[in-house]
This record gives structure tokens, sequence and C-alpha cells, in this order.
């Protein structure tokens, strides 16, 4: 057995916002996959805490509801899961059962204990304080924070300070599911567990990269927090940001903590300035009209807050970034996300630049551009592609192929979900995959200057019709440097 999969200890993972989206669709789902693994043993316990005047019995009747028949297991497992769980009503802001709450974890004083605060981060100091009033925080405790951290650098800041007079930094872990996902782990053992890569991996031999995260979503039941937040909070300076960071990082001494938030920070800090100066040749923002999404016709976004609504919220961001350093100068990395396009898929392209001359006539077919596509979701893996000879008699002809490694065919598993890895780092004290302090900090410095661009330009997203690959400007944005965005050629 590897480390990674025995059990953990036990703990007490407490989910604020335990009625929520994220904890429904996402976390309890996870902890039921890791406990018909075998990784978590009967001693833990997961409280689910949120307004919802629920008890025990009520909560887990809703999440045996939630996680439905998707799992195979013995029915027996399935009730043995449930009863790890109970449930406190609370509210954030109201003295009213926490005491509860603390009594509970009193009764298993052993237990690591977890508190992810699943909820808007306006919440998130209010919990904290609470906990720290109710001594919760003392010994092995550890708070997880979901991003995005605030809305800019000063509440970030606002909110580290405040979540940090109750909890020390190493307790504090700031979670980006991105970085929990398989191919983003195997970008690290791609770049630094082979020698063929890194010799390449330089503006010498890269013309650039692109970074692609494409939702057929729109704005479901997240209206709230999603007009306030746009596709540059909610996915760009957070998740794309991390990507970004595993690409172009030095290579750490270790798989330490530090060591890996060592050389993430410093990509961030040497990322070019986005500013009013540039951000209209830099970026391209758009909303999404009504159109369709899975062959299903769909509204627009405005239709999607309600009748008659405005808004300038950004649904989709795609812009051209640069990192000043010796490694990268001058290698574009094109950054786009954005809901309602017309397939999900979130992957990596790094483009190598052609070879510096053809011996070949111009009979025989292109000379394609070797590409390293590292393919998050759907159908993680790994493409090279290369060009090779067209097998068969008839002369040399030339034909771009990739070299093919689907996970799921190479090892016939399952990829586990993000939240499932990253929740055991929590329980098990490795904060290699949260992000620090300092890292959020950056990465807001970097972002706050296009937001008030974008404010200040005043000029109202760009129309793109829902089931589309965003407005064309942003098609322009890459086609203008005689480039252009991925497409899978088979
Ligand atoms: C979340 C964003 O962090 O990531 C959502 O808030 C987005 O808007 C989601 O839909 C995407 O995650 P995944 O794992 O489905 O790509």
């Amino acid at each position: 057995m590897t480390p990674a999969s025995l059990p953990v200890d036990p703990f007490d993972l407490v989910i604020f916002g335990g009625t929520g989206d994220l904890a429904v669709r996402k976390l309890l789902p996870a902890l039921f996959h890791r406990f018909v693994a075998g990784q978590i043993r009967t001693g833990s316990r997961i409280i689910g805490a949120a307004r919802e005047p629920l008890d025990d019995a009520g909560y887990r009747a809703a999440v045996r509801a939630a996680l439905g028949n998707a799992v195979e297991c013995a029915p027996e497992q399935r009730d043995a899961f449930l009863e790890l769980l109970d449930y406190r009503a609370l509210d954030a802001r109201k003295d009213e059962g926490w005491d509860g709450l603390a009594t509970l974890l009193g009764e298993r004083p052993d237990n690591i204990r977890v508190f992810y605060l699943s909820t808007s981060p306006e919440l998130y100091v209010d919990i904290c304080q609470r906990l720290g009033r109710h001594a919760l925080n003392q010994g092995a405790a550890r708070v997880v924070l979901e991003k995005p951290i605030g809305r800019d650098l000063a509440s970030a800041n606002r909110i580290n300070d405040d979540v940090g007079r109750v909890f020390a930094e190493s307790q504090t872990y700031r979670i980006d599911h991105y970085l929990g996902k398989e191919t983003v782990q195997n970008l690290l053992a791609l770049r630094f567990g082979n020698a063929l890569f890194e010799p390449l991996w330089n503006a010498h031999h890269i013309d650039h990269v692109q970074i692609t995260v494409a939702e057929t979503l729109g704005l479901g039941r997240r209206a709230g927090y999603y007009d306030r937040a746009g596709a540059l909070r909610d996915m760009l300076q957070n998740h794309m940001l991390q990507l970004l960071c595993m690409v172009a990082m030095e290579s750490p001494a270790s798989l330490a903590p530090d060591a890996v938030r060592d050389e993430k920070l410093k990509v961030l800090r040497a990322l070019k300035p986005i500013d009013a100066s540039n951000a209209a040749q830099l970026t391209v923002r758009g909303q999404y009209r009504a159109g369709a999404a899975d062959g299903q016709g769909v509204p627009g976004y405005l239709e999607e807050l309600g009748e008659g609504a405005k808004s300038n919220t950004s649904t989709f961001v795609a812009l051209k970034a640069e990192i000043g350093n010796w490694r990268w100068a001058g290698v574009p990395f094109y950054l786009r996300t954005g809901k309602r396009l017309p397939e999900r898929v979130s992957e990596i392209v790094v483009a190598f630049k052609p070879v510096p001359h053809s011996i070949f006539g111009g009979s025989v077919g292109p000379l394609g551009q070797n590409r390293l596509v590292l393919r998050l979701q759907p159908d993680e893996g790994v493409k090279l592609w290369l060009t090779i000879k067209d097998p068969g008699p008839g002369g040399l002809r030339l034909r771009h192929v990739p070299l093919d490694m689907s996970f799921a065919e190479a090892f016939g598993v399952q990829q586990p979900d993000a939240y499932e890895r990253l929740i055991l780092d929590v329980v098990r004290g490795n904060p290699t995959l949260f992000m620090r302090r300092d890292e959020v900090e950056a990465a807001w410095r970097w972002a706050d200057p296009i937001l008030a661009a974008w404010a200040d330009g005043g000029e109202p997203p760009r129309p793109y019709t829902a089931g589309s690959w965003g407005p064309s400007a942003a098609v322009a944005l890459i086609e203008r440097d005689g480039r252009t965005w991925h497409e899978d050629e088979d």
C-alpha cells in the first residue's frame, strides 16, 4: 500500500455550510469515496453545520439522498458512512448552537480537528472568532478556507489578518481544488521525474503556453456569489494562476510544502503587470447571451439573473500573460476560461518552437509544431504531438500524430476527485497543495489592476452566444500573434 492510501488518523471534520452546494456536491461524496476506499476509520466524525434547523437524522437522510447510488458498495458500508455524520444547526453571527458544537468536539479530544469553511468569505472571520472564543483552535486543529479569499488584495488581507488572529499560518489551509487534480500532480511528475522535458522547458524552445478551463454550465444556483465575483475572481486569480505556476516554476529542491510554494510565489511575483495602459490589448472579457448548451436552448446570463437584471460581470475572460524572468522572457501564456462554452474541457498546452530548418520539400505535408497537451478533464491524460512519417509506401509524407496516454485506459481506474486527496491532506497535515498567504496576496496584486482597468474603462463585457468559444475578440487576441487556440486534430 502506498502511504497516500493508508488510513488517516481519526478526525472530526466540521463543514460550515454543510448543507450548501459545495458540501453536498463535492465534499461529502469525496469523503464517502475515501471511506469506501478504507482510508477513513470509524472513530472519525463529519459534522455538518449550517443554519437549516435539521437534526442528525435529517442531515443523514439528506446526505443519503445526495449520495444516491453512484458509488458501488454494500448497503452496510453506506450506512456505516452515514453513521459518521452529525449535524449542528448554528449561525456564524449568532451565539446559539456553538456551545453544543464545542461539547460535541470535546467528546473526542484526541481527534484531529478540521474546520472546513464552505461558506461565503464574508463569514470566515465570524466563524473563526467564534471558534477561537470556544478554544477550538487549540491543539491539532486546522481551518480550511475556500477560494476566492476576498474580492481584492485589501479584503484578502483583512480576512487573512483576522483569521490569523485565531489560527496560525501553519494551521490554515487555503484550498484551490485544481491543485488536487490528478493531471496537475502529474505535471510535477512529468517535469521533474523525466530528464526529457526540463532542458527544453524555457523561452529558447517553447513558443507559447495555453491554459483553457471551459465549462458548459451557466450560473446555476450561484447567482448571488457569481455576480459579485465574475470569471477573473472565480477562476483566473486562483485556479488558472496556480496552473500557470505549476508550468512555469523552477524546480523546487523537494516536495516540502514551502519548497514548492516558494517557487510558485516567485512566478506570481514575476508576472508582468496588466493595467489601464495595456488591458485593452491583453485582455478580453465576455458575457453570454442566450444560445445552446449540450444541444438544449439556454437563456443568457442576464435572464438567468432575473427579469430586468443589469450586470457587467464577465462570464468569460481571455488574456495574454507574460512572466518577466530569464526562463520565460517573451513566451506568451494565453489563458481563457468561461461559462457556457461548447464543451467542458480543462487543458494545458505547451507549444514548442518549430524546427529551425526543414529538410523536406513542400509536398510532404505540414511540419507540425510539437505540443505537449495535459488534459485535466474530462479524460485525464497526456498527449505529445509529434511529426512522423505517414506509414506505408508511396514516398515520404509527414503526419502530425499524438503519443496519447489516457490515464483511464492506461490504468483502468477512475481518478479520484481532487477534493478526496485534498481533504485527507489536511487531516494528514500536509499543506504542499494549498496556497500560502503570500501566494494569495501576490495573485491579487496582479489581478487587482486588471479589475480596476475594466471598471475604469467603462466598457461592458462583450456578448457571446452560449455554446460558442466566447467573443470573437478572444480568437483575435491569439491570432494577432500568428497563433491559434489548440484544437485536438483527431
Ligand atoms: C469552482 C468555481 O472553484 O470551480 C466554479 O467557483 C467552477 O465556478 C468550478 O464551476 C470548476 O471546477 P471543476 O473541478 O468542475 O473544473
